[in-house]
C-alpha cells in the first residue's frame, strides 16, 4: 500500500485563508484587531526561526504580532514584570513565551504568569486542567493541529486505537487527552515503554513525537494506519522526522511529510487562538 500524503502545508493556507476573512471582520463588527506578543529569550537559533515564522504568519492574516526579545542572562523577574504588563494591556490578546528558556529561569513559573486568556500555547495549569476535564479551552497547538490533521483524512477516531509516542505536556500529553475526548482508545508510550513495536503495530492511528531522528521505522507501522510525524530535528542543515518516511510511506494509509505535516498547522492553530481570545 502506499500511503495518502496528508498536506499540512495546504490545509495550513486554507485555515490562514479563513483566519483572515474572520480577522477583517472582527475589525469592521466590532474595531478590534488581535494582538500576538511573543516572547524570545536568549540566541537559539531554531526559537529564532520558529518566532520570525510566527510574525510572518501573523502579519499574513491581519494579527498585529510583536515579538519582545530578552539576552540570555535576563532575570526571571524582569521576565515576569513584562507578563504582567502584557496581562493588562489590552491591545494584547495572546502572549507567548517561547520555550525552551535558558535554566536559570523557571519555566513553569513564568508560563504560570500568563492570564489564561491570553494563553495561546495552552500552557497555563488552569488551561491545561479544563483540557483533562474536557471543557471548552485553548488547545496547545501542535497537539490541535495535529487532530485537525487526522480529521481531515475523514477517518474516524471514535473507536480506533491511538498510539502515542511522547509524553511531552507540549504534545504527548495533550494529544492523548484530545483523542481520548474524541473516543479513541489510547495508548501513551515513551522512553521506558517495553516492547514499543508491539504496541506501536496495533496502533490504527500513530502519533509519533519524541525528537529522535527516523527512530520508527516501517516495521513499526500496522497496514493501512494514519501516521502522524511530529518530529523536526536538524541534521547537517536537513530536516528529519521522527519517522522513516521512505519506509512507514509503503505501509500506511495516510502519512504526514516532514516538513509540510505538521509544522504550518502549528502555527495556523496559532493563529486561531489568538483570533479566539480577541473575539472573546
Ligand atoms: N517550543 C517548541 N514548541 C513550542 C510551542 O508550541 N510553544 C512555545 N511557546 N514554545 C515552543
Amino acid at each position: 500500500m502506499k500511503a495518502n500524503i496528508i498536506d499540512g502545508k495546504a490545509i495550513a493556507k486554507k485555515i490562514r485563508e479563513d483566519i483572515r476573512q474572520k480577522t477583517i471582520k472582527l475589525k469592521e463588527d466590532r474595531g478590534i484587531i488581535p494582538g500576538l506578543t511573543v516572547i524570545l529569550v536568549g540566541d537559539d537559533p531554531a526559537s529564532q526561526i520558529y518566532v520570525r515564522n510566527k510574525e510572518k504568519s501573523c502579519r499574513s492574516v491581519g494579527i498585529n504580532s510583536n515579538i519582545i526579545h530578552y539576552d540570555s542572562n535576563i532575570s526571571q523577574d524582569t521576565l515576569l514584570k513584562k507578563i504582567y504588563e502584557l496581562n493588562e494591556d489590552e491591545d494584547v490578546h495572546g502572549i507567548l513565551v517561547q520555550l525552551p528558556l535558558p535554566k536559570h529561569i523557571k519555566s513553569q513559573i513564568v508560563l504560570n504568569a500568563i492570564d489564561p486568556q491570553k494563553d495561546v500555547d495552552g500552557f497555563h495549569p488552569v488551561n491545561v486542567g479544563k483540557l483533562v476535564i474536557g471543557e471548552k479551552t485553548l488547545e496547545p497547538c501542535t497537539a490541535k493541529g495535529i487532530i485537525y490533521l487526522i480529521e481531515e483524512t475523514g477517518i474516524e477516531i471514535e473507536g480506533k486505537h491511538a498510539v502515542v509516542i511522547g509524553r511531552s505536556n507540549i504534545v504527548g500529553k495533550p494529544v492523548s487527552l484530545m483523542l481520548l475526548h474524541k473516543n479513541a482508545t489510547v495508548t501513551m508510550c515513551h522512553s521506558k515503554t517495553e516492547d514499543l513495536k508491539d504496541i506501536a503495530r496495533q496502533a490504527d492511528i500513530l502519533v509519533v513525537a519524541v525528537g529522535n531522528p527516523e527512530f520508527i521505522d516501517g516495521s513499526y507501522i500496522k497496514e493501512g494506519a494514519v501516521v502522524i510525524d511530529v518530529g523536526t530535528s536538524r541534521v547537517n542543515n536537513k530536516l528529519y522526522g521522527d519517522i522513516k518516511f521512505e519506509e512507514a510511506v509503503n505501509k500506511a494509509g495516510w502519512i504526514t511529510p516532514v516538513p509540510g505535516g505538521v509544522g504550518p498547522m502549528t502555527i495556523a492553530m496559532l493563529l486561531e487562538n489568538t483570533l479566539y481570545c480577541a473575539q472573546t
